[in-house]
């Protein structure tokens, strides 16, 4: 057997063979912890029945079908699973502290019971009788949910070996303890061996397990990344504190598309469907101001339309500030630099403000032109054509590159009452759907055609 390492960051996962203050791979400081061995663990018997016997491929295509899924019944749900719970798959749901989690799972428990799963919802945060509060609260309290507050790894096993349920939930991981890893609960060795037992005992037993894990400041599961390779979904619970919507994110799934969306919104009574996005986040859109776009993003199989805010302001610091939310901060300074040096735009001496409304993150280069749109407007102090939605890649050239799905965005615009679109040049023009369509080469020309000279 391979010497295993001992020592592991807590925030990136980086292996070293010796302890030191800050980690070499990500430079956070004092975040190396020893790791314990994991020879004898209580599922370590009965693993490796097969051990080393291959499978010809063909045989394998012969003989499999595909998975059997199960619906929840929540839509939003569903389609970010990739189609419904696939069996005996590993989920793990990410998210801040105080962000939903708990009560979406509590809530995807009932309606996969309702559906015909047995389903152990396993709480080591909470006693049973909160968790009973909640379902009160939620009104679930007659759906077949068997409930255990329970942090014991092996109480926990030896729990769904008795009850055999089809998903098991477990809130959360950083809670769970394995008593044969001399390690305080949430540190990285714990994770990863209560991850790891609980994974491969529910793939031999045919169960479904999802995981809830907390995520760090810096947006990764706290501690060790590693458990984010060893299931099949990894599903991410956002949103903005003091902001109700909530988006269920697939960053990985084996079983179905990885960028996929599920839009809720919190109430009193729990997280309720948002069926039409495009219409929630552009709801708070007053008169048109400058600074403020309307992009046409597609999230997943869905076109989405949110609104981007800039604010540019003369800076009194040396370094002017450039703060964003809900886009990447690497990726304004590239649009910054590019409208500086190919459409003569520079924002020297100017803080820069952009936020996308709503509590919506967005990933898409498609953005990039909304976001140069809404800096140039904020910038020259001048609104943007209100009924006209806009998006294109910009490339460093300054080159505008069209956007995929050109035609579902259009459309999606349409729905909601836009009536034209500024983007980039196609080879080919699209079917505009009756929308009035600018169609520019470069952000140069963007620039001097939408807010002259
Ligand atoms: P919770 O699911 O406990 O978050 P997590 O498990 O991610 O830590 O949700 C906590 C917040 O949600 C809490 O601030 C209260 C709020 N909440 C509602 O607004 N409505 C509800 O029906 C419930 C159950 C919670
Ligand atoms: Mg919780």
């Amino acid at each position: 057997m391979a010497k295993s390492a001992s020592f592991r960051c807590t925030s990136c996962a980086a292996v070293t063979s010796k302890w030191s203050g800050q980690c070499d791979s990500c430079g956070e400081w004092n975040s190396i912890e020893e790791e314990k061995a994991l020879s004898s663990g209580p599922a370590s018997k009965s693993l490796g029945m097969r051990r080393g016997k291959a499978l010809n491929l063909t045989d394998l295509a012969a003989q499999d079908t595909p998975p059997a899924r199960t619906l929840s019944g929540v839509e939003e749900l569903d389609r970010v699973l990739g189609g419904g719970l696939v069996e005996a798959s590993a989920l793990l749901v990410g998210g801040d502290p105080g962000i939903g989690k708990s009560t979406l799972l509590l809530q995807a428990a009932a309606r996969f019971a309702r559906n015909g799963l047995k389903v152990v919802y396993v709480s080591g945060e909470e006693a049973a009788g909160q968790v009973r509060m909640r379902a009160q609260r939620l009104k679930l309290t007659s759906s077949p949910v068997l409930l255990a507050a329970e942090t014991n790894l092996r109480d926990i096993l030896t729990t769904l070996e008795d009850e055999k349920p089809d998903l098991c939930i477990i809130d959360s991981i950083q809670t769970m303890w394995a008593d044969h890893v001399e390690a305080a609960p949430g540190s990285v060795s714990q994770v990863r061996a209560a991850a790891h037992e609980l994974t491969s005992f529910a793939k031999r037993n045919g169960i479904a397990v999802i995981m809830v894990g907390h995520v760090t400041k810096g947006g990764q599961i706290a501690g060790p990344r590693v458990v984010e390779h060893m299931v099949d979904t990894v599903l991410y619970f956002e949103g903005e504190r003091g902001h109700p919507f909530r988006i269920l994110r697939a960053v990985k799934n084996r079983f179905g598309p990885a960028d996929e969306i599920g839009v809720f919104e919190m109430t009193g009574r729990g997280l309720a469907e948002v069926k039409n996005p495009s219409a929630l986040f552009l709801s708070e859109r007053g008169k048109p101001t400058p600074g403020s776009v309307v992009f046409a993003g597609i999230e997943g199989s869905r076109p989405v339309l949110c609104e981007f805010q800039a604010l540019v302001a003369p800076s009194p610091h040396a370094q002017p500030r450039r703060t964003v939310v809900g886009w990447d901060g690497g990726r304004l300074a590239m649009i910054l630099a590019v409208l500086e040096a190919r459409a003569g735009v520079p924002f020297t001496g100017l803080d820069v403000y952009l936020n996308v409304a709503g509590g919506m993150r967005v990933t898409e280069p498609a953005a990039d032109l909304a976001v140069a749109a809404a800096l140039v407007s904020a910038r020259e102090d001048a609104t943007l054509p209100a009924d006209s939605v806009i998006f294109g890649e910009i490339s460093l050239s300054g080159a505008l590159r069209p956007a995929s799905q050109t035609e579902n965005r259009l459309k999606e615009a349409q729905k909601l009452g836009f009536s034209g679109a500024i983007t980039a040049q196609t080879a080919k023009p699209p079917a505009t759907q009756g929308m009035a369509l600018r169609q520019m080469p470069d952000l140069a020309s963007f620039v001097t055609e939408i807010f002259g000279d």
